[in-house]
């Protein structure tokens, strides 16, 4: 464990750029081992969640390199060329990892074993097994469908027209590429729209994939139908900066009073941008300049301006917008004026931790009022520095995402912020310290035993 405890600062200054967004990178690498030819990608991103899906996209026969300024490649197999693997597929923290790469293995002929880290066995893979044996995989897991399991696939996937019960870009992205193989159309209709970029890479790559949002017995959905056995054609890609790290120096920007902040080339998929909607309607000064395309995503520079905030309603129907954001959220709620309710957060539980617990335990030891319902959370929040100085250091539970999120309510409160663990931000922000240092924020890091 390597403790970093954050010092309360006044503001942030600097212009930055967050590493590449981390589930584009998976993706990338993942359709250029589907593809026919060499993929090139720039600004993908480096850390371990990501490389674990590059080692394991090796075991299967592509091979991934990375150039000496920069650049990585993938030699595609081709849609059905993967071979199987002879040791286990380890996919380290990362869901989407193992989500996606168990839909890849369904649609293909050949037995392979997956495992992660006590986090990912922890988690539900039921919902990704469930529409992949109606393609006709055939799974083995550990009790509650959890990892490790043994995915065997079928030569011939069946198409299937799957509507999905949880609103997840995972699941729905392991049913598009389990029906890469199928002959005819797999379809998968979700009630809320998630994140697109395995629709948007698929195309991209030269799949046919129509969307169509539409009325289902008085209610919105929206439908994504994939043409089966495309010509999958290498493409060059380009990563956009993650905003789900760019979140992180956003909000740190807009506690610290006199904070002015620009982070260059963040990518705003509208399925992702969902904190920054957010974040506006509380007040928030944060400006998109630059505005262009990137890969077939859009990309701005996000200047942040500190900012008083004001607490907000977040209603359900935009959880799957801002999913991974609630933990930051949370900490701008905590210095907003009044209270910040967010509904709809049932999926939190099942993320790197449960973030609801993680969160309310660890704004309750900084001495901030909350309020855990079994999908909600009730922020109090304190207009302005929060008390911090927290005891005992915040358990940050093999995640990321909790433990960057206190650091940045360490830099807005009266008394240091202390976690117990912060290696786990290397699986999607690798440099991360070292970034908010360059911009005056005050962490530091307990020295390795
Ligand atoms: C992701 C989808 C989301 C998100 C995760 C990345 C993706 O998970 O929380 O960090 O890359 O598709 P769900 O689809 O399970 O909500």
């Amino acid at each position: 464990m390597v403790a970093i405890t954050a010092h309360p600062c006044e503001g942030l200054h600097g212009r930055l750029r967050v590493p590449g967004d981390k589930s584009i990178s998976h993706r990338a690498l993942m359709l250029g081992a589907l593809a026919v030819g060499e993929t090139r990608i720039t600004g993908l991103l480096e850390a371990e969640d990501v490389l674990a899906t590059a080692r394991a996209v090796g075991q299967l026969g592509a091979e991934v390199t990375r150039d000496d300024d920069g650049p990585w490649r993938v030699q595609g197999r081709g849609l059905g060329g993967l071979v199987a693997p002879e040791d286990v597929l380890d996919l380290g923290n990362s869901g989407t990892g193992a989500r996606l790469m168990m839909g890849i293995l369904a649609g293909h002929p050949l037995t392979a074993v997956l495992t992660g880290d006590a986090s990912l066995r922890s988690r539900p893979m039921g919902r990704v097994a469930a529409p992949l044996e109606l393609m006709g995989a055939a799974i083995t897991a550990r009790e509650g469908c959890r990892l490790p399991l043994t995915l065997t696939g079928s030569a011939d996937p069946l198409p299937i027209r799957y509507r999905l019960p949880v609103a997840s870009a995972q699941v729905k992205s392991a049913v598009l590429l389990a029906g890469l193989n199928a002959t005819g159309e797999t379809a998968v209709i979700e009630p809320e729209p998630t994140r697109d970029h395995s629709e948007r890479m698929l195309r991209h790559f030269g799949a046919e994939v129509a969307v169509e949002d539409r009325e289902e017995d008085g209610a919105e959905v929206r439908e994504i139908r994939l043409t089966g056995q495309p010509e999958l054609r290498a493409a060059a890609l380009q990563v956009p900066g993650d905003p789900s790290s760019a979140a992180f120096p956003a909000v740190a920007a807009l506690l610290l009073p006199g904070a002015e902040v620009t982070i260059e080339g963040v990518g705003l998929n509208p399925l992702r941008s969902g904190l920054y909607e957010t974040l506006r309607e509380m007040g928030a000064e944060i400006r998109e300049e630059n505005r262009r395309e990137l890969g077939g995503e859009p990309v701005a520079d996000l200047a942040v301006r500190a900012s008083a905030l004001t607490g907000v309603t977040v209603p359900a129907e935009r959880a799957p917008r801002m999913i991974d954001e609630y933990p930051v959220l949370a900490v701008a709620a905590a210095c907003a004026e009044g209270p910040t309710v967010m509904q709809g957060l049932g999926e939190l539980r099942v993320k790197e931790s449960d973030r609801l617990a993680s969160m309310a335990a660890g704004l309750a030891a900084c001495g901030i009022e909350v309020e855990a319902g079994e999908d909600s959370l009730m922020v109090r929040g304190r207009s302005g520095r929060v008390p911090g100085g927290n005891t005992t250091p915040i358990a940050t539970r093999l995640d990321h995402r909790i433990a960057m999120s206190f650091l940045v309510l360490g830099l807005a409160a009266e008394r240091p912020v202390v976690i117990d663990d912060g290696r786990p931000i290397d699986t999607s922000f690798p440099g991360f310290a070292a970034l908010m240092a360059g911009l005056g924020a005050r962490l530091e890091v307990e020295a390795a035993p």
